[in-house]
């Protein structure tokens, strides 16, 4: 008898194999994932109506056109389980139950997000997912969820990594696909060994309404979040993405300017994009700063690759970040409280491998408009915690 198995062995050992062991679902998030989370503005008061709102407020407001399509539910919508240990949601704010708000959702033409802990409770002290991994994977399924943020709060003596793969492998089983959010804040380096596991991993503590500033808590600012995804870029790519955390444009703490260089570095990142506002109330000038297509395209971009600080000279940085079809973005940012003057030549070659000659226009995306090209020198004023992001594009003679 020969000892080859043929292609339908392999297949069928392959499928067994992956059935006892689990894996993450491929082929999702193959761009950073786009949509929206109440927790930066919400906290715990959530409810259903303000969940359908924003579903509304999502599609009629252009979002949704722009690419923004997870609507995800943070901490606090659980109270408890019944009798068989199935996740209960709290009643008082969801009367409707997840099920037929998932629904909504989808109606909408939007995907439908939740949030569970892998210790035994939540963040704000919830049932957590510990020791139901597969039974709340199942009931997620049966409600429809797209998305699932999966927190680190008491998981007591627990190993990072084996708990995510633990829910990776439940969510694996229940058999819906699921983009899968590992929020560890960074503690363990998931992104060492993430990419197997989840689709996006948190880099940092939570995010905090400043743009330069710490909490007791860890909690980082814009320029902080900055730092730490600095030097984790080679770690991510189309399918397993560094997470910023989301966004804290609109929430009322950060300036115009602030919040572009926020968006604009997300972007550069390749950070998934959650917008963290209330979407139902907001300004025209953050409706602008959310939906930039430029600016999103650059984070969407196919490539996926991480922006790479190339100069550094004082408050000013230049974030570089080559793009599909031969394309480079450029994000030239003011970290200081003094107007800086720009006199940069952007002919280079970088990291060996990228070369850029005079061969480029050069486009401000956020005035939407070519200002120049690389055979000039790039001149002007970036003022305090501002932002220039431009992508260079091939000229046409
Ligand atoms: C934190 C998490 C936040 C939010 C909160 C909910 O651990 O980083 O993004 O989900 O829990 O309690």
């Amino acid at each position: 008898m020969s000892g080859k198995i043929g292609i339908s062995g392999a297949l069928f050992l392959f499928l067994c194999l992956s059935e006892l062991f689990g894996q993450k679902f491929d082929s999702i998030a193959m761009t950073p994932p786009m949509g929206w989370n109440g927790w930066n503005s919400f906290k715990c008061r959530i409810n259903e109506t303000v969940i359908r709102e924003v579903a509304n407020a999502m599609v009629t407001n252009g979002m949704m056109d722009a690419g923004y399509s997870y609507l995800v539910i943070d901490d606090c919508w659980q109270t408890g389980r019944d009798v068989n240990g199935t996740i209960l949601a709290d009643p008082v704010r969801f009367p409707s139950g997840m099920k037929i708000l998932g629904d909504y959702i989808h109606s909408r033409g939007l995907k439908f997000g939740i949030y569970s802990d892998a210790g035994n409770s939540t963040c704000r002290g919830r049932p957590g997912s510990r020791g139901h991994e597969l039974r709340d994977a199942m009931t997620y399924a049966t409600w429809g969820v797209d998305y699932l943020k999966y927190d680190w709060c008491s998981h007591g003596t627990l190993d990072a990594e084996s708990s995510y793969r633990l829910m990776r492998d439940a969510l694996y089983k229940a058999g819906r696909p699921v983009v899968y959010s590992i929020c560890e804040w960074g503690k363990n380096e998931p992104w060492q060994w993430g990419k197997d596991i989840g689709h996006l991993w948190r880099t940092t503590p939570d995010i905090i309404n400043c743009f330069d500033c710490r909490n007791i808590w860890g909690g980082m600012g814009v320029l902080q979040i900055i730092d730490r995804m600095a030097d984790l870029g080679s770690f991510a790519g189309p399918g397993h993405w560094n997470d910023a955390d989301m966004l804290q444009v609109g929430n009322g703490n950060l300036t115009p300017a602030e919040e572009r260089l926020h968006f604009s570095m997300w972007a550069m990142f390749s950070s998934p994009l959650i917008a963290g506002n209330d979407i139902r109330n907001m300004s025209e000038e953050t409706l602008s700063i959310l939906t930039n297509r430029e600016v999103i395209a650059i984070d969407q971009d196919r490539l996926g690759i991480s922006a790479t600080r190339w100069l550094k000279s004082g408050d000013l940085e230049i974030w570089f970040k080559p793009l599909d079809r031969g394309e480079f973005a450029f994000c030239l940012i003011n970290r200081g409280s003094r107007t800086i003057t720009i006199n940069q030549n952007l002919k280079t070659t970088i990291s060996n491998h990228y070369t850029i000659d005079d061969s480029y226009v050069v486009r401000d995306l956020w005035k939407h408009k070519i200002i120049g090209n690389t055979s000039e020198i790039l001149k002007g004023y970036l003022c305090p915690h501002d932002v220039l992001l431009i992508s260079l594009t091939a000229r046409v003679y």
